[in-house]
């Protein structure tokens, strides 16, 4: 069988040596060295120059080197009736879920907060959000969406899923279809983008769907960018702004007022403490005292 590798913008190093290492059979040819276009039957491709595929007569099948098929099906002169198949595999899963796990829990643990204490040479404990107070909203429950779900679960976070198809992920609530989407953003404190790029899902998180979020609500778009309709996320950001001279004012004032917000509860904490401490030494003199006030 003749294969082709059509990935120019991959070092394909290690493909090549697996695929041989599989099958030496297999007439691997790496584009632009393809030979005769006739031979080619099996295309594995990653982001492929527009209009290559259609140069293949004998085609029968297109490999997506990724999990996303977007990149292939981009192509308006994809050769017809052709089957396009992608790679579904449990180290990627669990790579995307690491990934949403730190995205997710830099923000509920405040890192960025205390990183930019560091940079001021500053030490303050911060109270974190717990994860049951934390509603996380999973857009696409397919294989990443729902390992990503179930691992947010595992961390005691509510977690919710939106699809297509109402899912049954222990102990995640399912929304599902267009009519549910308002009322699973509404409730997604976090919102996690796993969705692939289709025309249905293109430009999803805009201005319409971010305004639909929760106040304060944090977007993780761990998918395609051409999910996020960028001008929306600044414009939604911009309306925040409101009294600021401009965005970077504002995200500055915002990220100052959440660091004393947290010092005043930090100091209130700390000052009940105080209080209490005082209240029972209070408390034992008192006790010490009350014997000697008795009157027989
Ligand atoms: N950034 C990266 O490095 C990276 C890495 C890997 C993958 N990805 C992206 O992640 C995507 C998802 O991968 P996957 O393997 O989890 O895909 P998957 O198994 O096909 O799951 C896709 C999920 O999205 C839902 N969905 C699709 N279209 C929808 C729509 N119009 N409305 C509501 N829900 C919709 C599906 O619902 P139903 O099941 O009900 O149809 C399904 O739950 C890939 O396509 C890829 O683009 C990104």
């Amino acid at each position: 069988m003749t294969m082709l590798f059509l990935a120019p913008k991959l070092k394909g190093d290690s493909w090549l040596k697996h695929i041989r290492n599989q099958d030496t059979g297999i007439d691997l040819r790496v584009w632009p060295e393809v030979g005769r276009a006739e031979d080619v039957i099996f295309a594995l491709c990653w982001q492929h120059p527009l209009g290559e595929l259609k140069k293949y007569p004998n085609l029968k099948c297109i490999a997506s080197l990724g999990f996303g098929v977007d990149h292939i099906l981009r192509d308006p002169d994809l050769p017809a009736g052709v089957p396009v198949t992608r790679l579904v595999d449990p180290g990627m899963i669990a790579a995307m879920s690491e990934y949403v796990l730190a995205a997710v829990l830099n923000h509920t643990r405040q890192f960025d907060l205390y990183r930019l204490d560091q940079t001021q040479k500053k030490w303050a404990e911060r109270i974190p959000k717990r994860p049951q107070d934390v509603r996380v909203g999973i857009m696409g429950m397919g294989h990443l969406g729902a390992d990503a779900a179930l691992k947010l679960r595992a961390l005691g976070f509510a977690v919710a899923g939106w699809s297509r198809t109402a899912k049954q992920v222990e102990g995640v609530r399912s929304f599902a279809g267009d009519f549910d989407l308002d009322p699973f953003l509404a409730q997604s404190d976090i919102l996690v983008c796993l969705l692939p790029l289709t025309p249905a899902t293109q430009g999803i998180l805009n201005r319409r769907t971010l305004s639909t979020l929760p106040k304060g609500a944090y977007v993780v778009n761990a998918a395609r960018g051409g999910h996020l309709v960028e001008e929306d996320l600044l414009e939604a950001i911009d309306k925040w702004s409101g009294r600021f001279k401009n965005r970077s004012d504002f995200i500055d004032a915002a990220v100052r007022d959440c660091i004393a917000r947290t010092i005043r509860e930090e100091t209130n904490a700390r000052d009940l403490v105080i209080l209490n401490d005082e209240a029972d030494r209070l408390n034992e003199e008192a006790t010490d005292v009350l014997p000697y006030q008795v009157i027989p």
